[in-house]
């Protein structure tokens, strides 16, 4: 069996290493030295060149190494009817619950202004807001947003979502749909993004969303860059309409020099970092699944190509 491994950021050793443990006999590929392009049957990968899957006569399987997989739709040749995977959690859910709270205490405990303080050698408390007192509205309930919105709960936070179906997270007050946005965003203080970027998703973080929030709310993105519209947010935060936000990703990654959002006072950046793929806590479900697609079984994170998530 062999495996092709592509990634524009993740190291291939310690998945060599890893996917040797697990499995001796797999022959483990890095791109471009691939070999007889026939001879691939697992494409493991993230953000693969366009082209370079529909190069593979003979693929079984495309398993994305993160949990989005709109950077396989970026390639117009992707190949039709090869089943795509993306991981489920595999590590990714206590990073992504931890990047999300600490965006939220950022600004729950006015940290944001505690900064500014600091530099001003100003020694003032603000009044602190019980945690019950606070709404956080968690956008996508699926296996991150989900376990973000119950581990927010047990913090003592009022935790709201919103989805397309419902999730049944019990104490987590749900919306659905577009017929429940407006309510959702009108009671929500600190919007926490985890929706997949799909067609329907692209550009949702716009300014007819930011006017529907209280003013004064917050954004926490760590979803991805498509989901907002980058001048509408330095709009609403210049207007006072929102109150902060923290970052993780960009429509165009790495954050070019000289972008507005490095120096802007109201927003925090980091380097697509909130879930990071670990390879020795990933590379179960790998084999996992490779097993499962050998066996002629539905493999874990099977993406629904129509959904595009
Ligand atoms: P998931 O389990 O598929 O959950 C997606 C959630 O979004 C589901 O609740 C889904 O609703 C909801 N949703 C999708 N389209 C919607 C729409 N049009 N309207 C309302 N709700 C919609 O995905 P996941 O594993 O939680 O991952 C979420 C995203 O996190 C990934 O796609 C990726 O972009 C991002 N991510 C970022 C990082 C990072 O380092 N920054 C790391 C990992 C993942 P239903 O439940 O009704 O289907
Ligand atoms: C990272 O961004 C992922 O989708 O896992």
């Amino acid at each position: 069996m062999v495996v092709l491994f592509y990634s524009d950021i993740d190291d291939p050793r310690p998945w060599r290493a890893a996917l040797a443990r697990a499995l001796p006999e797999l022959d483990f590929r890095v791109w471009p030295d691939i070999g007889r392009p026939e001879e691939i049957d697992y494409a493991l990968v993230w953000k693969p060149p366009g082209g370079m899957l529909a190069s593979l006569p003979r693929l079984k399987a495309i398993l994305s190494l993160g949990a989005g997989v709109d950077h396989l739709f970026l390639d117009a040749q992707l190949p039709a009817g090869v089943p795509i995977t993306r991981m489920v959690d595999a590590g990714l859910a206590p990073q992504m619950s931890e990047y999300a709270m600490y965006g939220v205490l950022h600004f729950h405990r006015c940290m944001d202004r505690y900064a500014i303080m600091q530099r001003e050698g100003l020694w003032k408390q603000l009044p602190a807001i019980p945690p019950a007192q606070r709404t956080i509205g968690v956008m996508g309930l699926g296996v991150l947003g989900g376990d973000f919105a119950c581990k927010a709960q047990v913090m003592g936070f009022h935790v709201i979502g919103w989805s397309r179906r419902a999730h049944g997270l019990e104490g987590v007050g749900e919306y659905h749909g577009a017929d429940g946005l407006a309510a959702f965003l009108a009671a929500t203080q600190i919007l926490v993004n985890f929706l997949p970027l799909t067609p329907e998703t692209h550009g949702i973080l716009d300014r007819a969303l930011f006017a529907r929030l209280p003013r004064g709310a917050f954004l926490v993105n760590l979803a991805r860059g498509g989901h907002l519209v980058e001048d509408d947010l330095v709009a609403a935060l210049d207007s006072g309409q929102l109150g902060g936000a923290m970052l993780d990703v960009f429509v165009q990654e790495p954050l070019p020099e000289g972008h507005a959002f490095w120096r802007h006072p109201r927003i925090v950046v980091t380097p697509h970092i909130a879930g990071l793929a670990i390879a020795e806590l990933m590379v179960e479900q790998v084999v996992d699944n490779i097993m499962r697609l050998e066996r002629g079984e539905t493999p874990t994170g099977l993406v629904d190509r129509r959904r595009g998530y």
